[in-house]
């Protein structure tokens, strides 16, 4: 059997790596249109940072594993083909930032629909609104090749961070396909490569529209989690309640859970916005406004507790930052990934430039030609500074802002980190991560979100 994914991103990269580690006995060929991402996939640096995934990649690379631009090729080799390609939100016209732009998913069924003389199992791996398949089955069913595919949705449910982890042990694999005989066929032959290493009681067959529209759903429903307790670390400030200890006597009802009960500067990442838009705008098309609404208010969440962070930065420094310097310790959208797609930190530095504050940014995996792009400066701009440490970015700040739970911010060595800062010295812990009292004890004021205040008092 011959496997090709077309995209060669955060998604294709990992599972197709973890495919081709499982089944030895199937070529996987990841293809992408982008030469140098496939040249970094092909070298020592690969493109993207995931905990175990350069060991992954070595095992396989160059025996069943393999990346080119080969596309057109390596789809008329294949049996199965995964579409692994973006799904942005439309930033223009009909739907613009909400909807799903899916001019990358058309493209591919184009060049399929125009490449492949044998029947294929077309498999959606790339997040798409719920019917995505019908468009696709009606751009290859154009084809002149006069050949049937099947179309099959395989959502992806694996977190930036921990992918190697969720590929090799999944909650859950979902697949869907079209009722018919054909269609249950298709999906045994995918349920077949799974079943390599993923037990079968844990690998679910679903008909096409609830696979493609349970991905959505996981995500808003992930989301909001994140946004519901985000509101009550709000309420928490002014009520003198913790949020972190309101999150355990609450989730440690069986009804609730203890996860995604994490109280942050608000959640980032590829996905979580762009798929909850995508869920707003799909209600929104089929005459739901009601539900849209409810779902849009997770966004809204978001957006207004990263501004909330950003402005309690600027009120506790006496209502102005102008010419301070201020360390931004991560800027990542979460630890131990490179990713920066929709981070927090974004927003955070964007409010504090217009505020004219000097920014001292370290993350230890995010390169700085990111960081300007994602903040929009040249790399010679005056007002931000890019540490090659913690402690270098820590040095002369009025204040140091945790954006991201990296490892290694916990093991600062904090009393040296005191001692280079202007008095009085803040510590705004975005993700609450460190040891506020330590902090405390050491001189620091610290505000952590969702807990009481520890700073000095002047009476
Ligand atoms: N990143 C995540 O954690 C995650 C998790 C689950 C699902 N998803 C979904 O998976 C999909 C891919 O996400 P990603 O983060 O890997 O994106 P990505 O941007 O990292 O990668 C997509 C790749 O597709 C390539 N591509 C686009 N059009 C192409 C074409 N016509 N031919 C060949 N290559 C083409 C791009 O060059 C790019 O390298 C999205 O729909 C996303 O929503 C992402």
């Amino acid at each position: 059997m011959r496997i090709c994914c077309i995209g060669a991103g955060y998604v294709g990269g990992p599972t197709m790596a973890m495919i081709a580690a499982k089944c030895p006995h199937i070529r996987v060929d990841v293809v992408d249109l982008n030469a140098d991402r496939i040249a970094a996939w092909n070298s020592d640096h690969l493109p993207i940072y995931e905990p175990g995934l350069d060991e992954l990649v070595v095992q396989a690379r160059g025996k069943n594993l393999f990346f080119s631009t080969a596309v057109k090729e390596s789809i008329h080799a294949a049996d199965i083909i995964f579409v692994s390609v973006n799904t942005p939100t439309k930033t223009f016209g009909v739907g613009a930032h909400k909807a799903a732009d899916l001019r990358f998913v058309e493209s591919v069924a184009r060049t399929i629909a125009e490449v492949a003389d044998s029947p294929k199992i077309i498999v959606e791996k790339s997040t798409i609104p719920v019917r995505t398949a019908e468009a696709i089955k009606t751009i290859l069913s154009c084809s002149e090749k006069g050949v049937r595919h099947q179309v099959l949705s395989n959502p992806e449910f694996l977190a930036e961070g921990t992918a190697v982890a969720d590929l090799s042990n999944p909650d859950r694999i979902l697949i869907g396909g079209e009722q018919t005989e054909e269609g249950l066929a298709a999906v045994e032959k995918l349920v077949s490569v799974y079943a390599n290493w993923v037990p079968k009681e844990r690998i679910l067959t679903t008909n096409l529209w609830s696979s493609e529209l349970s991905k959505l759903v996981a995500n808003a429903f992930l989301a909001q989690r994140i946004s519901s307790i985000n509101s009550i670390s709000a309420l928490c400030e002014k009520t003198g309640a913790d949020v972190d200890e309101v999150a355990r006597a609450i989730g440690t009802d069986s009804r609730i859970g203890p996860k995604f009960l994490k109280a942050s500067v608000g959640f980032g990442g590829s996905c979580f916005q762009k798929d909850v838009l995508n869920l707003v705008y799909l209600c929104g098309h089929f005459g739901l406004a009601e539900v849209g609404a409810y779902w849009d208010q997770v966004i809204k969440m978001n957006d207004w507790q990263k501004h909330r962070f950003a402005e309690r930065v600027l009120r506790t420094l006496f209502n102005t930052v102008t010419g301070k310097r201020i360390a931004i310790l991560g800027f990542a959208f979460k630890k131990d990934t490179n990713d920066t797609r929709e981070s927090a930190a974004i927003y955070v530095c964007r409010d504090l430039l217009e505020e004219r504050a000097q920014l001292s940014i370290y993350d230890p995996k995010v390169t700085t030609s990111q960081i300007c792009k994602d903040l929009g400066i040249a790399a010679d701009d005056s007002t931000v500074e890019f540490a090659p440490s913690a402690m270098h970015a820590a040095k002369g700040a009025y204040a140091l802002l945790v954006l991201t739970e990296w490892d290694e911010f916990r093991q600062l060595d904090f009393e040296a980190i005191y001692q280079t800062m202007p008095k009085p010295a803040w510590i705004f812990d975005g993700r609450s991560l460190l040891d506020h009292k330590k902090l405390r004890s050491i001189g620091f004021n610290v505000y952590s979100i969702g807990k009481p205040l520890l700073e000095d008092h002047v009476s």
